[in-house]
């Protein structure tokens, strides 16, 4: 699993070594980036200088122009443009480690990068070399990697732009053709690029050193002045230059830019720099009117140069060249008197009284020269004031130094040896000792040290250790600027001669030091009478002591400072302020050597204020800056860039062996090289070390709980580290090959997913079942607030229905007292639900008696409401009903009101309806219709059986009922007739027959006697006659026998009695006889 685990860790890249897996790195390298060795640590013969510089020379030839010595980058300048610095090179560099890929200064510049991300430590990357090796050079691409690839804040664009345009400024006032370089900083340079915790550029701070203010009045033959004068004459329009009283293209008539007898250099195109300054002013945040005034200044430079003066036959000094002096009162803002007096006469203080007089003309020329030297010296420092200005982080409240990280880029001038070497190239050599010193004690000497206090087995690389020489120099009381300084501060006639004088004095003797009086032989020949030789680390180098003591107090007189104080120009006037004409004693003093303290907070508080710190010579403030550089170096972590310079010609591909060789020693590359051979490319304490790679190793994750020590072996066993891959000190443990290192941050970067992966599984596992017990939680709160809310219902409803029973247990036992609280509920219940009970059972219909049966108490009302339901429904039923039915009814009313009870067969006729008439009118003869007469209608017609009165025979007839009497008829004949209101009564038996007899008067002689008639619908028949007739209250219902009057007074009875069947005899008595049967269905 494990081996698995580490093959899929490192992806392709393995080979099988001695069973175990080994790793090789992914060449991305083309043949002819392998040419020699990319590291000098895996040089064969690594103690080899021969080997060494071999190397180097292999690589040149090929256009390689970087190599490594472990993590310090070696350059060698190519003095041609290589097409390694593109947008895709930047690409390839990004994120990748150190050795993967062929070396370059990206490479360096990403490490640096990468350290402030992830490390958030202040880095520092420190370039040096000599002049011309190509230092600015590799400071600018670092930039350019860092505004190009570095991510960007919302409005961070303009930062970048910033960042990079504030170099061509600062070149072209700082940098001058020098015999080494076309484009030689005469200055020196270190920058702060700000990063936000993200990696965003956000901002920038420059502090400046030891402007080479000499430059500005004189040049050494083939040397130029600073490059802005020649820009402004060769491009600035014509009113510009109208306005400065300068000539285009004329240099030579500046007798400041004619010293070096050079103005035009065909490597130099001033008309470009010209237009990239112009866009760099206004990308930095100057003004017109600042630039213009700036332009001022430097014309003003000028004009002074071309200032001349004269001496009379008395010895006196005086001007004689007006224009320039006019020039500078109008570019200056100064009065013309005032500075033409200041020009050529010296104001002296003495005891309290101020005192005039005039120079010499020399002296006039001299303080001509240090007025020109000052206004353009502290114009420089103001610049770079300027700039930082414009690069400081603006963002207060996002600011904080906590999450922001600085890479600091020191690009100082290098050591310098020239022909003739005075105060200036003394300043930059002590510089490079100074540099070289920190350099050594940072990778040198305390890599030693360390060893040792670690306890790791270790064989000690001899070094020079070039301390000796910076205490020769800066000593306090013993070195050089104290005895400088004490010459400079010396009453009396101090010069530069008794300055040397005393430097034998005092240092004869030592080591590095040596004079024409000191020296013997040989050495005396190479030393002129003048100088001092001093045993750099990097060689000899012979310095002329004329101008030491002026350089050292740069010397400006007073009353020239009074005039500047009054110029109307801004920047002058900032430049010069009247603070400083209080301190009376002591001349003004270098102010390049930047006074203001550098933190990294600092970067956007400054303040224009140039007030002088007079506390010191130039040099000694030099020094002063230097130990604070030192202090702000040592405080991040460096990187090197070593650059080398193959040739003094600046000629691309020349590799001059014995110069190469030379830088190689003094910057004690092979010194580097066998101490890194010999050491261990990267340490880290016990502690760091496990907690950064502790996911590796299984025994390690997530936390090791034993010692150090021990977590650290383990983990590197797991690891697979070969035993003289790394060595465990007492605290710390050492990685000898770089290549190690990276490959266990190749796996920890594949291991991350995973890690981060189990991160989110625990985080995610945390806050679900956080959240699953908040919910539960919840649940369980409402469900037994919800319980109990269910249950006090159920408690109050089991309550109230106690309450229910009781009280209708105690009614039911009242429920017969008189209405009282004790009843009443009882009684109400009681009441309802015999109301609901009535409600679901009422009558459908109005034959329908049902009625539910009251409680005593509503024996009343139920009566009542019993009514008023019946009286409702009959009074639905008889809206309802119809004309004809009501007819039919009304007949039935007065049926039942003859028959009900009286007749036996007057049940049956009740559910058959009475019709209008049995006989339809084609039934009825037409004769009798028409004798009857239209109008004359029949109301009812049915056929009857009449009986002879005497004989009782039997004759079927139809008896008509019309509108006011009875017709009988006989086929077409007219039988009878009785009118109505003859008719007497009408009588009927109480058997179920069908007969009937029609009384009439036996008075009536038409008359024949009563009728006895037979109907098959008897009870119908008679009720329509007894209505029609009026006759209702005359029917007659006898019980046995019915007697009628036969005509003259003679009677006929008819007897009823009962029988099987219905027949009808005329007995022997005379009598009609009728059994009908007792429940005779027809009638
Ligand atoms: N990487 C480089 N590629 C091309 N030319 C270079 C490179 N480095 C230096 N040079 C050349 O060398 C000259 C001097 O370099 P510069 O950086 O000014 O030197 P230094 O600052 O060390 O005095 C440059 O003007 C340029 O022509
Ligand atoms: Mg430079």
């Amino acid at each position: 699993m494990r081996e698995r685990e580490r093959r899929m860790r490192y992806l392709g890249r393995e080979v099988e070594v001695e069973g175990g897996v080994r790793l090789v790195m992914e060449s991305t390298l083309s043949a002819r980036d392998r040419v020699g060795v990319q590291d000098f640590l895996l040089l064969e013969n690594y103690s080899s200088e021969a080997a060494f510089i071999e190397n180097l020379r292999r690589r040149y030839r090929e256009n390689l122009i970087y190599t490594y010595i472990g993590s310090v980058l070696v350059s060698v300048n190519p003095y041609r443009e290589l097409e390694i610095y593109s947008k895709q090179h930047m690409e390839r560099y990004r994120g990748v480690n150190f050795y993967e890929i062929s070396p370059h200064i990206y490479a360096l510049a990403d490490n640096s990068y990468r350290a402030v991300r992830t490390e958030r430590k202040d880095q520092c990357i420190l370039i040096s070399g000599e002049s011309g090796a190509g230092k600015t050079e590799a400071s600018k691409k670092i930039l350019q990697y860092y505004t190009t690839m570095c991510p960007t804040r919302d409005n961070t664009h303009s930062i970048r732009e910033r960042l990079l345009q504030s170099t061509p400024v600062l070149e072209a006032f700082g940098n001058a053709k020098t015999l080494r370089n076309d484009n030689s900083s005469r200055f020196g340079k270190y920058m702060d690029v700000q990063f936000d915790y993200k990696g965003a550029p956000i901002g920038g701070h420059i502090l400046n050193y030891l402007l080479e203010k000499s430059r500005v009045v004189h040049q050494n033959h083939g040397e130029r002045n600073f490059h802005i004068f020649y820009q402004l004459l060769e491009s600035g329009d014509s009113a510009l230059l109208l306005r400065l009283g300068l000539e285009k293209n004329i240099p030579q008539q500046y007798h400041y830019l004619v010293k070096g007898c050079c103005p035009r250099v065909s490597s130099i195109s001033d008309k470009n720099s010209w237009k990239i300054i112009s866009k760099a002013f206004t990308v930095i945040g100057f003004n017109e009117d600042e630039v213009e005034e700036l332009l001022k200044v430097v014309a003003s430079v000028l004009h002074l140069g071309n200032t001349q003066f004269g001496e009379d036959e008395y010895g006196m000094t005086h001007l004689t060249t007006e224009t320039p002096v006019k020039y500078l009162s109008e570019l200056l803002g100064v009065k013309g008197s005032s500075l033409s007096v200041a020009l050529t006469h010296k104001k002296i203080v003495a005891k309290g009284e101020e005192m005039i007089g005039p120079l010499s003309l020399e002296q006039a020329l001299s303080g001509r020269d240090a007025l020109a030297k000052a206004i353009y010296g502290r114009t420089f420092t103001w610049l770079v004031q300027k700039i930082n200005q414009s690069l400081a982080f603006q963002d207060e409240v996002y600011y904080t130094s906590k999450c922001s990280s600085v890479i600091g880029l020191l690009d100082i001038y290098g050591f310098e040896v020239f022909q003739h070497n005075s105060f200036e190239q003394f300043c930059i050599n002590y510089c490079n000792e100074k540099l070289q010193q920190l350099f050594i004690e940072l990778t040198l000497k305390s890599e030693q040290e360390e060893y040792e206090a670690e306890g790791i087995g270790w064989e000690t690389v001899e070094y020079f250790n070039n301390k000796i020489i910076c205490d020769l120099v800066e000593e306090k009381f013993k070195g050089i600027i104290a005895i400088l300084d004490e010459e400079c501060l010396r009453p009396g006639d101090a010069s530069d001669i008794t300055f040397l004088e005393k430097l034998e004095d005092r240092l004869g003797g030592h080591a590095h030091f040596v004079t024409h009086k000191l020296a013997n032989g040989k050495t005396r020949k190479a030393v002129g009478r003048e100088e001092f030789r001093l045993l750099h680390y990097a060689g000899e180098v012979n310095y002329n002591v004329n101008g030491f003591l002026d350089k050292n107090n740069d010397l400006l007189y007073r009353n020239l400072k009074e005039v500047m104080c009054q110029s109307r120009n801004r920047i002058v006037k900032q430049c010069f302020s009247t603070d400083e004409l209080v301190d009376q004693r002591r001349p003004e003093t270098v102010r390049q050597t930047n006074a203001h303290t550098h933190t990294r907070t600092h970067t956007h508080t400054h303040t224009f204020t140039l007030s002088p710190l007079l506390c010191g010579q130039a040099a000694t403030q030099f020094k002063l800056s230097l130990a604070k550089l030192m202090e702000i170096l040592m405080s991040k972590e460096p990187s090197y860039i070593r650059c080398i310079k193959p040739n003094d010609a600046k000629q691309p591909g020349k590799f001059e062996e014995v110069l190469v060789r030379h830088q190689v020693k003094y910057l004690g590359l092979m010194e580097n090289l066998r101490v890194r051979r010999a050491g261990f490319a990267y340490r880290r304490s016990f502690e760091a070390f496990l907690q950064r790679y502790k996911p590796l190793c299984p025994d390690t994750w997530p936390n090791w709980q034993g010692e150090l020590y021990d977590g650290v072996s383990i983990l590197v066993q797991h690891l697979n580290y070969k035993p003289e891959e790394y060595k465990l000190g007492r605290s710390k443990i050492f990685i000898r090959f770089p290549k190690t290192l990276f490959l266990t941050e190749d796996a920890l970067e594949m291991k991350k997913p995973t890690i981060s992966i189990i991160l989110q599984k625990n985080w995610r596992g945390y806050r679900e079942r956080a959240k699953y017990h908040r919910i539960r939680h919840a649940v369980i709160v409402i469900q037994s607030w919800w319980r109990g809310v269910k249950g006090r219902r159920r408690a109050k409803r089991r309550r109230q229905a106690a309450d229910t029973i009781r009280s209708l247990i105690k009614g039911f036992i009242l429920r017969q007292e008189p209405r009282c609280p004790d009843n009443e509920y009882f009684l109400d219940h009681v009441r309802f639900s015999f109301l609901m009970t009535i409600k679901r059972n009422l009558p459908k219909s109005v034959l329908d008696r049902t009625w539910p049966r009251p409680p005593p108490s509503l024996t009343e009302a139920s009566a009542y409401l019993h009514r008023l339901c019946i009286r409702n429904l009959v009074n639905d039923y008889c809206r309802k009903i119809q004309p004809e039915w009501k007819n039919q009814l009304e007949q039935k009313v007065v049926a039942s009101g003859i028959f009900k009870g009286q007749k036996d067969n007057y049940p049956q006729s009740v559910p058959r309806l009475f019709v209008g008439t049995r006989l339809e009118n084609e039934e009825i003869n037409l004769k009798v219709r028409q004798t009857l007469g239209s109008d004359n209608r029949v109301k009812y017609g049915v056929a009857v059986t009449k009986y002879d009165r005497h004989g009782y025979r039997p004759r079927p007839r139809q008896l008509l009922l019309m509108g006011s009497g009875i017709i009988l008829v006989q086929e077409s004949k007219i039988k009878q007739r009785i009118d109505y209101s003859s008719l007497l009564g009408i009588s009927v038996s109480s058997f179920s027959d069908g007969f009937f007899v029609l009384h009439v008067p036996t008075t009536d002689s038409k008359q024949k006697g009563d009728l006895v008639l037979q109907c098959d619908h008897v009870i119908e028949a008679v009720t329509k006659l007894a209505i029609v007739a009026d006759k209702i209250h005359n029917v007659n219902i006898s019980q046995d026998s019915i007697k009628f009057a036969i005509a003259r007074g003679k009677e006929g009875v008819i007897d009823f009695t009962y029988g099987a069947e219905l027949r009808v005899v005329k007995t022997k008595n005379g009598h009609l006889t009728v059994t009908a049967p007792q429940n005779v269905s027809s009638i």
